[in-house]
């Protein structure tokens, strides 16, 4: 149908040129042949007057005139030569044949004889009449009138009009034949070229790789392809919105209950002995756990993690078991013990000084121990022998989390081959170069490809990943497909933005209002009525741009006096990786810059920088949020920083202004944040000011459309797109082993 569409886009063009010029062409031919003809009949006539001459001369001396009417007679025996008359030197008809019409005088043939188209219709039809002066020896005798017949001219222009319908009709069939079959080639062309474009085959040679000139184009299409798909996959998921019950139904019938594992190094709770020697249960200040938790509470399976807390063993069974959450018994946790040698190697030297600063591009070199690297592989086999150790079947669900674990994925895959191992990198991916000083970059990668399905929190990360294999490791490469295939497996490489879990209305509606937020949080810190709050709320790292973020606050107290009694800064640093030398020097210079700040903008004695460096629960941080006029999260480069998530989630009175890093993973999605670059202390500073006078509405309008995108990209919706493609998977391979059992029988 596209085809003939197409076709009859030239077709009908074609078609009416053909007729117009048809149209204008007859009547020019019809003249032109008409005036070649009445010249030759003009020169024929000269000479049948020549000729007849002496003839003519001589019938004269019959005075009868007898003679002159027998020569005429014969001559217009002629099939051409229609009538003939003689005009005396008087101009009177003497003699005329009888064809000569009987009403036209000599004078009458003269003038039409002199006229441009000397044409004249008699009883027989058209002809062409002449005049010819006849001469004697004696001087002029008289003048012949001869009449040509002019029908047969008629008769030939009607054949050449019928030949020239003929040509162009003949010729336009031809054409548009041609076109049709151009057109045809043409299409079929184009379309199987596009299509080979699509799968990232060449053009010119489609079974070979893409012609370079067009690897651009190619790569440029399938990602235009890859981004409608993922659009038309939002919004179909947008439509249907993810909760812990679509997750679980998910699980039930696309998994068929399979028992679903994760694997982290942050346990989802930590018991801890207090000073008088009771248990104290806390929820660490960590995003993988805020994401994943919900997620596991709705899977109902196992989470392996290191228990780090001083009362961890005291509450396990036997097997290291764990319920969890306490209380409500929803998922188990099996902790594994570490030496603090391991601890040390694995946890704070390697996945901390080394991977940590090394995805993170942060101004903090990475630093690579060999005995920290024994120790990382150590671990890693440790939790990968527990996933095996708490499988129930031989494929179990892997959900490996983070930079912790890149070599458990292939070993997870070595011991158990029909595992479907999601891991997902919870930091981002740096480019080839950076990537490349790590001395173990080609272990981390194979590590990474024993994965099924590896997660990324956007495409730019996937994108150095997939980057980095192409560099460092022999491996075949589909970018169509995100797919990496190495040694005989294959891993696609996504993006899955992760997000939190949106709060319940049963939850929200035990919330304290705003106004009493911000009430209690003015009496506990000592922060008078009248003033403007920002708040930002950290692990106590430096890749969060708490640095930076003083800064913007001090030049916002220099650049808009206004604000000196009237504005504090509240910043939450839960303490985090404090044995580590870069840890402690950068804690230590926040809490000097803060103090700095505090001495030169202290009014009455009170602060403008709160730094509560201590753990806050999770009530607590979201009374914060509620309370505060605007959030900063200045992150220098982060996977994708929940915190701005869970600011938007609490402000349910769709007030209070985001301030949003756009090195954060979540600027992508959250443009109604006031989008600033952390380095910029100007920028930021303003940014800040606009915040703190953005009339109400505006607020409402972005808070509004903020809150409806974290509402829909939920976890839920994380884990469940991460679970699709893995139950799909399975399903694929599921399928083809039948196969070839049955091809095997
Ligand atoms: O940001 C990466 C990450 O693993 C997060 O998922 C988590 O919030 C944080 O680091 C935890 O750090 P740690 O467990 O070392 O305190």
């Amino acid at each position: 149908m596209k085809t003939f569409n197409l076709q009859l886009r030239f077709l009908l063009p074609l078609v009416l040129v053909i007729t117009a010029a048809a149209y204008l062409a007859l009547p020019v031919m019809d003249r032109l042949t008409l005036r070649w003809f009445a010249r030759d009949l003009n020169m024929r006539g000269a000479l049948v007057a020549n000729a007849l001459s002496e003839s003519v001369a001589e019938a004269l001396q019959d005075p009868r005139g007898r003679k002159l009417q027998a020569l005429f007679n014969r001559a217009v025996q002629d099939e051409r030569l229609v009538a003939i008359g003689w005009c005396s030197p008087l101009g009177q008809l003497l003699v005329r044949t009888p064809s000569f019409p009987t009403n036209l005088s000599c004078g009458e043939a003269g003038e039409v004889a002199g006229r441009p188209d000397p044409e004249l219709r008699i009883e027989g039809g058209p002809v062409l009449l002449s005049m010819h002066a006849i001469q004697a020896e004696a001087g002029p005798v008289g003048h012949l009138v001869l009449m040509h017949d002019l029908s047969f001219i008629e008769r030939r222009s009607q054949d050449t009009r019928r030949y020239l319908i003929l040509l162009l009709a003949g010729t336009g069939a031809i054409m548009a034949l041609v076109t049709m079959a151009v057109a045809q080639w043409s299409w079929r062309g184009w379309v199987s070229g596009t299509r080979a474009l699509l799968r990232g085959e060449g053009l010119v040679r489609p079974l070979s790789s893409p012609a370079p000139e067009l690897a651009p184009l190619a790569e440029e299409l399938r990602s235009r392809m890859r981004d409608l798909e993922d659009e038309y996959r939002r919004n179909r998921e947008h439509e249907a919105g993810w909760d812990a019950q679509r997750l679980q139904s998910l699980l039930k019938t696309q998994l068929r209950g399979d028992q679903v594992i994760v694997v982290s190094n942050r346990e989802p709770y930590i018991h801890d002995r207090r000073p008088d020697g009771s248990v104290a249960v806390r929820r660490p200040a960590s995003g993988l756990v805020t994401a994943v938790e919900p997620v596991m509470r709705a899977c109902s399976g196992t989470w392996i993690a290191h228990g780090s807390g001083t009362a961890d063993r005291d509450v396990v069974d036997r097997r290291d078991h764990v319920s969890l959450p306490p209380g409500e018994d929803e998922y188990r946790l099996r902790r594994i013990w570490l030496t603090p040698e391991q601890e040390q190697g694995y946890y704070y030297g390697f996945a901390n000084e080394g991977l940590w600063p090394l995805c993170h591009v942060a101004h903090v070199r990475p630093v690579f121990r060999e005995a920290d690297w024994q120790h990382y592989r150590e671990v890693n086999e440790r939790f990968a022998d527990a996933v095996v150790a708490e499988a129930r079947g031989d494929d179990p669900v892997v959900l490996v989390q983070d930079y912790h674990f890149a070599l458990l994925p292939a070993m997870v895959r070595r011991k158990l081959p029909r595992a479907t191992i999601l891991t997902f990198w919870h930091i981002p991916w740096p480019n080839p170069e950076s990537f490349g000083i790590c001395p173990w970059r080609a272990e981390i990668l194979e590590g990474m490809l024993g994965s099924t399905i590896l997660g990324f929190h956007t495409p730019f990360h996937c994108k150095n990943f997939i980057d980095a294999v192409d560099r460092y490791l022999e491996a075949r490469i589909e970018h169509e497909h995100s797919a990496i295939s190495f040694r005989g497996e294959q891993t696609f490489v996504e993006a899955y933005p992760i997000s939190i879990e949106w709060p319940t209305p049963q939850a929200a509606q035990h919330w304290p209002s705003p106004a009493d937020c911000r009430r209690q949080v003015g009496e506990q810190l000592g922060i008078p009525r009248d003033h403007q709050l920002a708040v930002g709320v950290d692990r106590f790292d430096y890749t969060k741009g708490i640095l930076e973020r003083l800064h913007a606050v001090e030049r916002l107290l220099e650049k808009y006096p206004q604000w000196r009694d009237r504005f504090t800064f509240v910043q939450v640093a839960a303490p985090t990786r404090a044995t580590l030398e870069e840890y402690q020097a950068f804690q230590q210079r926040i809490q000097q810059v803060a103090q700095r700040i505090n001495q030169r903008f202290a009014t009455g004695g009170r602060d403008v920088v709160r730094l509560l460096a201590e753990h806050h629960e999770h009530d607590a941080v979201n009374r914060l949020y509620r309370a505060a006029d605007a959030c900063l999260v200045t992150s220098l480069h982060d996977g994708m920083n929940l915190v701005c998530k869970e600011f938007v989630a609490a402000r349910d009175d769709e007030q209070g202004v985001l301030i949003l890093s756009r090195f954060a993973g979540a600027a992508r999605d959250m443009p109604e944040a006031l989008i600033v670059n952390p380095y910029h202390v100007e920028e930021v500073a303003d940014a800040l000011h606009r915040a703190l006078t953005m009339p109400a509405a505006e607020q409402r309008e972005r808070m509004a459309n903020l809150r409806s995108t974290v509402r829909e990209f939920n976890v839920y919706r994380w884990a469940g797109r991460m679970l699709t493609d893995a139950a799909r998977w399975r399903l694929r391979e599921r399928v083809s082993l039948r196969v070839q059992r049955h091809a095997g029988e």
